[in-house]
């Protein structure tokens, strides 16, 4: 079956093509694109959701378009069309699920909502196959933090999450202390690789804490202190930068690492994915294989390009309920709060 996905709940607008055999429950993506309005909410140092919602409703009719000529389809060879129905932004889920309505009653194609981060913890399967159940994955974007335990497709258990800011926020706002543009993590991480991470004693939040649950506006704090004691970011040279953006980058990697693999021991579970934008971190993933091999848990990353909010991801989350049997409620709506 040929599954069309869109993604439109934050500040990128995406399609993409998958096509797989429910009998087998492998496939293979045809096609995907990904509009990003980063530049357009960069001068605001974050996503404005009305621009957000007027972006995707001018970028995502000629997307679609432009990827059925693509992947050389029309409208009649699509079984489905699998779209982002939460959680994010009201409006601009309501521009995604608004058009897959009126383009499955136009074309006569069942129309399936998928829970953006049912998206993002399936990505690695868009590499091939998903791991042997059960298990964990570590959800890290900008909006958030959570460890979940994978039972089967559907079966979800949120086993740890942050209580207040997540992982992507910790980066964006401290990068903003820096000085530096939106999204802050990609431009930590440029910083952060000739830098000394030991030369700033940050604190690695609940690291010590005996759960699975993480915080990090108290990391963001105690940066802002460190930049304070060091003279003010306007005194700061090259190195001091780096070294900064090191030991931001390094404090939160530590405790996503050793959290995510406490989890998978503790679940007895030891297959682990990192999805979200945060897992296209260089640093995380390379303290991670390494902790990994140490206590014998496998790691499964999504390719980086499916790492951050793509619609491969929600086509594929579409494909896998179909091969599980699992039917499209008959009502729904866009849901901007809703949990896994
Ligand atoms: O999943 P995502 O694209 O969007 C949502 O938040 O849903 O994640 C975006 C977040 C931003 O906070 C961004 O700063 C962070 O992921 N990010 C990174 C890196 N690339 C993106 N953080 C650290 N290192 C990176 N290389
Ligand atoms: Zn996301």
């Amino acid at each position: 079956m040929k599954i069309l996905g869109i993604e439109t709940s934050c500040d990128e607008t995406a399609v993409a093509i998958y096509e797989g055999d429910t009998a087998t429950g492998l496939g293979v993506l045809l096609a995907e694109q990904v509009a990003s309005q980063i530049e357009t909410h960069a001068r605001f140092g974050g996503v404005v959701p009305e621009v957000a919602s007027r972006e995707h409703l001018v970028a995502l009719p000629p997307m679609v378009e432009s990827i059925l000529a693509e992947a050389e389809l029309t409208w009649a060879q699509i079984d489905e069309i699998a779209v982002t129905a939460g959680p994010g932004l009201m409006g601009a889920l309501l521009v995604g699920t608004s058009y897959a309505r009126a383009a499955g009653m136009v074309h006569n194609i069942p129309v399936s909502p998928v829970h953006h981060m049912e998206g993002h913890l399936l990505a690695p399967g868009l590499a091939g196959v998903l791991p042997e159940f059960p298990f964990i994955t570590l959800l890290v974007s900008g909006g958030h933090t959570m460890l979940v335990r994978v039972d089967a497709i559907g079966k979800y258990s949120v086993i740890g999450q942050t209580l207040d800011d997540a992982a992507g926020e910790c980066f964006d706002k401290s990068a903003r202390l820096l000085g530096l543009p939106y999204p802050g993590g990609p431009e930590i991480a440029m910083l952060a690789k000739g830098g000394d991470a030991k030369r700033f004693k940050l604190p690695r939040p609940m690291l010590n804490k005996d759960n699975l649950d993480f915080s990090f506006s108290g990391l963001k704090t105690a940066v802002m202190y460190a930049v304070k004691a060091a003279g003010g970011v306007e005194s700061f040279d090259l190195q001091t930068m780096k070294d900064m953006a090191a030991g931001i980058e390094t404090a939160t990697c530590e405790v996503l690492v050793k959290k995510s693999i406490r989890a998978c021991l503790r679940e007895d579970a030891p297959r682990l994915v990192i999805a979200g934008g945060v897992a296209a971190n260089e640093t995380l993933r390379n303290m991670l294989f390494k902790l990994a091999e140490a206590k014998g848990v496998e790691v499964h990353l999504p390719h980086p390009k499916h790492c951050t909010d793509n619609a491969a991801m929600i086509a594929y989350a579409g494909f896998q309920h179909q091969c599980a049997g699992l039917a499209a409620p008959d009502e729904w709506d866009a849901t901007p709060r809703w949990t896994l």
